[in-house]
């Protein structure tokens, strides 16, 4: 039984991924995850199904009391055998509905609720318990969530980067976006997710610091997976990581 809790607990690796707005979390954190043949958190969905919920019921994002008492009710599950991972809440797949933009502008009041970050707290900690290969992404995975996991990145990269990745975004879609308003939103966002009290955006100390700027998507996965794959060589769990042709000593 001890050396069952042993292995079982050498067998854990959370990998944390921190940042501003617009570095590209979601779609590194999801990509690294495929390839180390971990699972992957995506908590912005968790706050995003909170409020489409909210949004659905006809309770007011900006109504603390009502859309806690929802938090506190809700039980979040992940189905991780499809890709990417299909959100429920209580039983009900979210999809593509927790990315409207309603969600998107009614989630912004929801993640500064400070009780319903709480309970999303609760919950992230118990899904990693009971799936501790984990790849997280989120503004305070490493900083509050999980200051004690395997390996904690923030990633960054300059508001004008950021604001010309969002221009170039948008123009794709069509949407035409004057390059001074998307940089002045951008930096007011920083100033806010800095500021507020709850889960704040700070670079958690002792991070590994990954500056996106100039770097396409792979090559940021492969920085990544570079410093994944050092920590985990550390406290020896690398031949439980997902394999591909990589020169692991490769420095980022
Ligand atoms: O990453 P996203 O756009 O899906 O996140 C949705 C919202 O939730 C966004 O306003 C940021 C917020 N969020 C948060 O406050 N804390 C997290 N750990 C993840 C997301």
């Amino acid at each position: 039984m001890q050396l069952m809790m042993t292995l079982t607990a050498a067998a854990s690796i959370i990998v944390t991924i921190d940042g501003p707005a617009g570095t590209g979390k979601s779609t590194v954190a999801s990509s690294l995850a495929r390839r180390l043949g971990l699972e992957f958190l995506d908590t912005g969905a968790m706050y995003r199904a909170i409020a489409w919920r909210a949004l659905t019921s006809n309770i007011d994002p900006r109504d603390t009391v009502a859309v806690t008492e929802l938090a506190l009710a809700s039980t979040l599950r992940f189905d991780w055998k499809v890709d990417p991972p299909e959100l429920f809440i209580d039983g009900v797949a979210c999809g593509d509905a927790i990315r409207t933009p309603a969600v998107t502008a009614a989630v912004a009041i929801v993640a500064c609720n400070a009780d319903v970050r709480r309970a999303m707290v609760r919950q992230q900690r118990a899904i990693a318990a009971a799936h501790p290969r984990l790849v997280t992404e989120g503004r305070d995975q490493g900083s509050a969530v999980f200051p004690d996991a395997t390996v904690r990145i923030y990633l960054d990269a300059a508001p004008e980067i950021r604001a010309q990745r969002r221009s170039e975004q948008l123009s794709a879609k069509g949407v035409h976006v004057d390059a001074a308003e998307i940089l002045q939103s951008i930096v007011s966002r920083d100033a806010s997710d800095r500021a507020r009290s709850e889960g704040p955006l700070v670079r958690p100390e002792g991070a590994d610091v990954v500056d996106t700027g100039g770097l396409d998507v792979e090559r940021v996965v492969d920085a990544l997976e570079v410093i994944v794959r050092r920590h985990a060589r550390a406290i020896h769990e690398l031949p439980t990581l997902g394999t591909r042709s990589t020169d692991e000593d490769e420095t980022p």
